[in-house]
């Protein structure tokens, strides 16, 4: 059986990326894989920076490297920020760039954005498949953008509009696809 650990670049109450989060864990194990819901909120490091690296690495950044480096999917939703990757995930990231896990280039990477614009934050997964692939990530290629937010989901979670509950089909044909685990 595949594995999968996800995370959410947003740990605001109400977090719309949280709604779609959940959904797509809850497909992925629909379609049989045993997945992991990490909150990045018990993960918090402080803003990386090297000289802070060399006194002291937090245990955090080798434990999430080792989830990345054991899971054969990688699941992040996150919103944009600005057109690009919020602080908490650029930073989460930053942090695991430098353990020595091999913690991107195990994993199949699945990504999926929920932004109050229209163009449902596709901007700023652009630049985290771009930083994604720089660390040797492969990457699903669904485009899971969901945007205006706020009619984006019913009282349950689900997505409202038909074509996202199909891309989120797609992604997750993808993932279990592309998974080293295979179904
Ligand atoms: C600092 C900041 C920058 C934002 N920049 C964008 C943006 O570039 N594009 C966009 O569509 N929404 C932007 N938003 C609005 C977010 O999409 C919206 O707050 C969204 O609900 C955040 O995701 P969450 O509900 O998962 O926390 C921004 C919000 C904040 C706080």
């Amino acid at each position: 059986m595949p594995t999968a650990v996800t995370i959410c670049g947003s740990i605001r109450k109400g977090s719309y990326n949280e709604i779609l989060r959940r959904y797509v864990s809850g497909k992925l194990r629909e379609a049989g894989v045993e997945v992991e819901d990490l909150d990045l909120g018990d993960y918090m490091m402080p803003i990386f920076n090297e000289d802070l690296e060399a006194e002291h690495t937090p245990a955090a950044a080798g434990e999430l490297a080792q989830k990345f480096a054991a899971a054969d999917i990688v699941l992040i939703v996150s919103p944009e920020y600005n057109s690009g990757i919020t602080p908490l995930l650029a930073n989460t990231i930053d942090w695991i760039s430098r353990q020595k896990h091999g913690q991107f280039r195990h994993a199949v990477f699945g990504i999926g954005t929920v932004s109050s614009g229209k163009y449902g934050g596709v901007v700023g997964i652009q630049h985290l498949r771009d930083a994604l692939s720089k660390l040797g990530a492969l990457l699903a290629p669904a485009l899971l953008g969901v945007g205006p937010a706020e009619d984006a989901f019913d009282a349950l979670g689900v997505p409202t509009e038909p074509a996202i509950r199909k891309k989120v089909e797609q992604l997750v044909r993808e993932l279990t696809h592309f998974s080293r685990g295979g179904i």
